[in-house]
């Protein structure tokens, strides 16, 4: 009878409050909670004059700046072994396993997806390295409003491997000349 009556009065207690909003009134632990510093949201602080980000923002790509990018990453195996996995990963869905347009979900491969270039035809005009990678990163700023961007899914040396893949996709499709 009294150990139900304990039980009763403990559950009361625990559903009755969030330990986090309770633990603070009592004096000793509120020495935490209460202290000189900014919580989170309160103030946001604008960064110093003269900042300059060192990670996170890039310029844009765009037609004009594009086919004056220097490729700096030559192509090795390595890198060709990452641009492949990369292409598989992201660009073999339309442009198909050997760049010709007709991934499973291009009109070409059966799917829904209209207008996928192939990448290895001959008679395309022929692009930069600095226009694959524009395409790669921002086709709607290269004026190619039909295909998605991946500028925020591909970053870093990724983006050149993967410029050297489909390179090399065109060399292969061509027999090497
Ligand atoms: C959702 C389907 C889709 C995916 C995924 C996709 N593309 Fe495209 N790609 C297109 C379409 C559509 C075009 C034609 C764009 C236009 O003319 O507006 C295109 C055009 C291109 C071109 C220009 C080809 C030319 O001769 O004009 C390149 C290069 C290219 N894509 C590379 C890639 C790479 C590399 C990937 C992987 C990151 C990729 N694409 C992923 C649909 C896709």
């Amino acid at each position: 009878m009294v150990r139900s009556a304990w039980l009763l009065v403990a559950l009361a207690w625990l559903t009755a409050c969030n330990p986090d909003t309770v633990v603070h009134k009592v004096g000793w632990f509120a020495t935490m909670r209460h202290q000189r510093n900014i919580k989170p949201y309160a103030r946001p602080i604008p960064s110093v004059p003269g900042t300059v980000p060192v990670s996170g923002a890039e310029l844009p790509v765009t037609r004009e700046t594009a086919d004056r990018l220097v490729n700096p990453r030559t192509r090795t195996a390595e890198s060709l072994n990452r641009g492949q996995w990369v292409y598989q990963t992201y660009c073999l869905v339309c442009h198909g396993e050997h760049g010709l347009g007709n991934g499973p979900v291009s009109l070409a491969g059966g799917g829904p997806f209209p207008g996928i270039p192939s990448l290895v035809d001959p008679t395309r005009p022929k692009m930069t390295d600095g226009a694959i990678y524009g395409m790669i990163v921002e086709a709607q700023r290269m004026g190619r409003g039909l295909m998605p961007r991946y500028g925020d899914k591909i970053h870093g040396n990724d983006r050149w491997d993967l410029v050297n893949y489909v390179r090399n996709l065109q060399l292969n499709a061509r027999g090497n000349q």
